[in-house]
């Protein structure tokens, strides 16, 4: 599994390297070309654009440096046609020996989460006619062709692609399909949910506005949490207050989870059985039984918050699914419902019935019984570290429609 994040200097030299590595191994381009020496300078494009890295472990037990994408947003001395609101993404490369394992996607999806962060209203890319498995890797992930914002020099023919991202349910809607047990609405309309610590999602603070004066807005935020015995926890995604990330991060808060919003289309999917490996048998109820609690807040590892969990999922309209083996709860899925939306959350399958197909077929049951209760659109929330789980979705045709990260006052 590799990681994708923000290249450190001691990197960049190994980035440059394996940037010209990826382009001659394809035969893209010849070593004394001026454009192998603009590959190689990847000290430049960290400090002019945002450099990603995919990193690998290595037998040793160090990372190795994989793939890297540059993001460059409109104005950077990297975005070449870029358009105001938008962000062009530059030189993605793969080493050699490290392609077909998927590295590409994460670092394309990275820099979608990267775009989506500032707030960007389109990708855009330009790519040689040569260049034929990153276009299939463009097609998957949503990117369309735009024939007429093609461009190039000499003999270079340049394809532009270009990829916006698709309606988002918003963070309103999402805390709908999510409610805190409490919601404590502060003086500058910021939301503080407060559910005895179960879920980061129902215990932060959902930032409004443009509050003149951010501090005295959080210390308001903070005082809630702190009356509560919590950790102040503020979620900060698209739309949030200008600055309050960098605020957040110099007054001693810290990330802990970046999350993508998935989204796609309700409805049937591929067929909703499981693998040859997995038998036994799935039903839906209205309410979570105990046996359905048992099942999810053991894998969340959160058995004690049973009772408050209970009051987070029934304060919406929800269904459940549960699958079972043996007479055993196995499988988990909550499909909640709000405006033309439908939640999928709760997708747990205990550890001896994983890489079943169990997954994959709760969640199509999920799509299936979204557009049965008149959802249009489904999304889901996971956190960008969760690789399995984004494995699942994205072969199930989930895309990436907004993203945030919550984050934790350290010693709250
Ligand atoms: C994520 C989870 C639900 C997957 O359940 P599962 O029944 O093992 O998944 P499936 O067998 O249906 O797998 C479907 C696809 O997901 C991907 N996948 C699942 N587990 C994976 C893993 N450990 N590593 C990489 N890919 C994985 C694969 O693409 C797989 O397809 P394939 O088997 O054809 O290669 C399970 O690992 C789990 O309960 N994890 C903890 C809770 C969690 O993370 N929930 C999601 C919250 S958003």
């Amino acid at each position: 599994m590799v990681a994708i994040r923000v290249a450190r200097p001691d990197d960049v030299v190994a980035v440059g390297a394996l940037t010209a590595e990826a382009y001659l191994a394809d035969g893209l381009i010849a070593d004394e070309d001026d454009y192998a020496a603009e590959l190689r300078d990847a000290q430049r494009r960290a400090d002019e654009a945002v450099l990603l890295v995919a990193m690998a472990p290595t037998p040793d037990g160090r990372e190795a440096v994989v793939g890297t994408i540059t993001v460059a947003p409109y104005g950077s001395s990297y975005a070449e046609i870029a358009e105001p609101g938008e962000v062009e993404l530059r030189m993605l490369a793969v080493a050699p020996e490290a392609r077909h394992h998927g590295v590409a996607v994460q670092l394309m999806r990275a820099a979608q989460r990267e775009a989506l962060a500032r707030d960007a209203r389109r990708l855009v890319l330009s790519t040689l006619d040569a260049m034929a498995a990153a276009q299939r890797l463009y097609d998957r992930l949503g990117f369309v062709r735009e024939p007429e914002r093609d461009w190039g020099h000499e003999v270079v023919h340049l394809r532009v692609y270009t990829w916006a991202p698709p309606e988002a349910p918003g963070a309103l809607v999402e805390a709908a399909t999510w409610p805190a047990a409490r919601t404590v609405v502060t003086a500058d309309g910021w939301r503080a949910g407060l559910s005895g610590g179960f879920t980061r999602r129902a215990n932060s603070a959902l930032p409004s506005g443009r509050p003149a004066d951010l501090g005295g807005a959080l210390a308001r935020v903070e005082a809630v949490y702190a009356a509560a015995g919590l950790p102040p926890t503020v979620r900060v995604g698209s739309g949030a207050p200008a600055g309050l990330g960098e605020h957040l991060s110099a007054h001693r808060y810290a990330e802990r989870a970046r999350t993508d919003v998935l989204v796609r289309a309700a409805g049937e999917v591929g067929p909703a059985a499981p693998g040859p490996g997995w038998s036994g048998h799935t039903h839906v109820a209205d309410e979570p039984d105990d046996a359905w609690l048992r099942a999810f807040l053991g894998v969340k590892n959160g058995v004690d918050h049973a009772d408050v969990a209970r009051a987070v999922l029934t304060g919406a309209p929800a269904q459940y699914l549960t699958a079972t083996s043996g007479g055993e709860t196995v499988g988990t899925l909550r499909v909640a419902f709000a405006e033309q939306w439908a939640a999928l959350s709760c997708l747990a399958v205990s550890p001896d019935a994983r890489r079943h197909g169990l997954g994959r077929t709760l969640t199509r049951h999920g799509l299936a019984l979204a557009a049965r209760h008149g959802a249009s659109r489904v999304f889901l929330q996971v956190e960008a570290a969760n690789a399995a789980a984004a494995a699942l979705y994205a072969q199930l045709g989930f895309v990436v429609a907004d993203g945030y990260a919550y984050l934790v006052r350290e010693d709250g």
